[in-house]
């Protein structure tokens, strides 16, 4: 939760879901307003290109363009969700949007990706060499930003591993593409999702600048950075606020890159995270080793899918009062895995009782399959 975000009511939450039925999720598009302008309020340098992949609804796309966001894709189904919004601009205006609002983040891409995306010129991250053969043969049109590797300490999901070239192969790898004809325009990073560790983002940012350096000696002018997502939502009281980070950004920012440099960033769950809110209904109900175990009607395979792919765990909530003791909670499928929670305070909750989860709108509903023949929740959108 940002500091002056405003939870939606209890009584809201009970209307909707009775209104709807349940699992429900509920999007708050006020939630969003309000984090997208706290992230542009206080990294006034920063273009902020949301991370589709954190919840491609395309009312919450829709919500974030019309307040004027940029956008960070990664497959060719996501640019597609975004174009959606711009489709029906006049050609120059929608080709000046791509190249100015639109960053395809994903360091490998399908070469049916590259050969689709290639008319738009876009601009296309890449960090090995393989890609920039692909990127010349089937996209050459497009505008180059080279990842680099950086600490990804205490994230709670790490990237480091996968993605990012190391820094001391960087200005050879610029040097590679631009032999091969194409046009590398700068650099990014990503410190890793849910980024507590605001070293990280200084480390990164000193890193970047270093290879700049480099690069402009070799004769390499770069002119963006790029630096990536991980911004983090304040799930429990610890994270420190948003605010911090920012002014330690902006400090390394405005010391360590000329003020002409353009930079981009990629939040996803800082723009959405905190704007969604879950209600399921406790479909079952048994005693095992001594414990209350509530069966509700989503679970990991569902909305509670985060706890799995993002290592987010959700506090369960219940509107029901009363004592409280340790429970577990698992979701509907015939699986164990799908156990939401072995130790949740919950009070002695009935059949048809309503729980919730707050702060779970990313990386929840978009990743919530249909295994078992249940379906994902059902979607409603506040404040829209
Ligand atoms: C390339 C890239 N950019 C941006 C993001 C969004 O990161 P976050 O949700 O931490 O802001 C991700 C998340 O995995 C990513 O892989």
């Amino acid at each position: 939760m940002t500091t002056k975000q405003v939870r939606i009511k209890a009584t809201l939450l009970k209307e909707l879901a009775r209104k709807h039925g349940t699992p429900l999720f509920i999007v708050d598009h006020a939630a969003i307003r309000s984090n997208f302008t706290e992230f542009t309020r206080r990294l006034p340098r920063v273009q902020a290109y949301y991370a589709v992949k954190a919840n491609p609804d395309p009312a919450v796309l829709r919500t974030l363009y019309d307040i004027g966001s940029s956008f960070d894709v990664a497959s060719i189904a996501e640019f597609n969700l975004v174009y959606k919004n711009i489709g029906r601009l006049p050609a120059k205006e929608r080709q000046s949007y791509i190249w100015d609002k639109i960053v395809y983040s994903n360091p490998i891409k399908d070469r049916r990706t590259l050969q689709e995306l290639d008319r738009y010129k876009p601009l296309v991250v890449f960090d090995n060499s393989e890609e920039i053969a692909k990127i010349r043969r089937h996209a050459p049109q497009a505008g180059l930003v080279l990842r680099i590797r950086v600490p990804n300490t205490g994230s709670m999901v790490e990237l480091s591993s996968k993605f990012g070239a190391s820094p001391g192969e960087a200005v050879d790898l610029i040097a590679e593409a631009q032999d091969a004809g194409l046009t590398v325009e700068g650099l990014g990073f990503h410190v890793g999702s849910q980024c507590t560790n605001f070293e990280n983002y200084v480390q990164a940012v000193a890193t970047s600048a270093s290879i700049m350096e480099e690069a402009e000696t070799r004769g390499f002018h770069l002119r963006l950075l790029d630096i990536g997502g991980g911004f983090p939502v304040r799930y429990d009281p610890h994270v420190r606020p948003f605010r911090e980070l920012a002014k330690i950004l902006n400090k390394e920012l405005d010391r360590l890159l000329p003020k002409n440099m353009e930079i981009l960033a990629e939040p996803g769950r800082f723009m959405v995270g905190s704007a969604a809110t879950l209600v399921a209904e406790v479909i079952g109900k048994s005693r095992r080793d001594g414990k209350n175990c509530y069966y509700i009607n989503d679970g990991i395979y569902h909305t509670y899918s985060g706890i799995l792919f993002d290592h987010c765990q959700y506090p369960i909530k219940a509107f029901r009062k009363g004592s409280r003791s340790i429970s577990a909670v698992f979701g509907p499928t015939c699986d164990a895995l799908d156990t939401i929670s072995q130790a949740e305070e919950l009070p002695e909750l009935k059949l048809g009782d309503l729980v919730y989860s707050e702060n779970i709108g990313a990386y929840s509903h978009a990743s919530s399959t249909h295994f078992n023949g249940f379906p994902p929740a059902k979607v409603v959108h506040v404040n829209q």
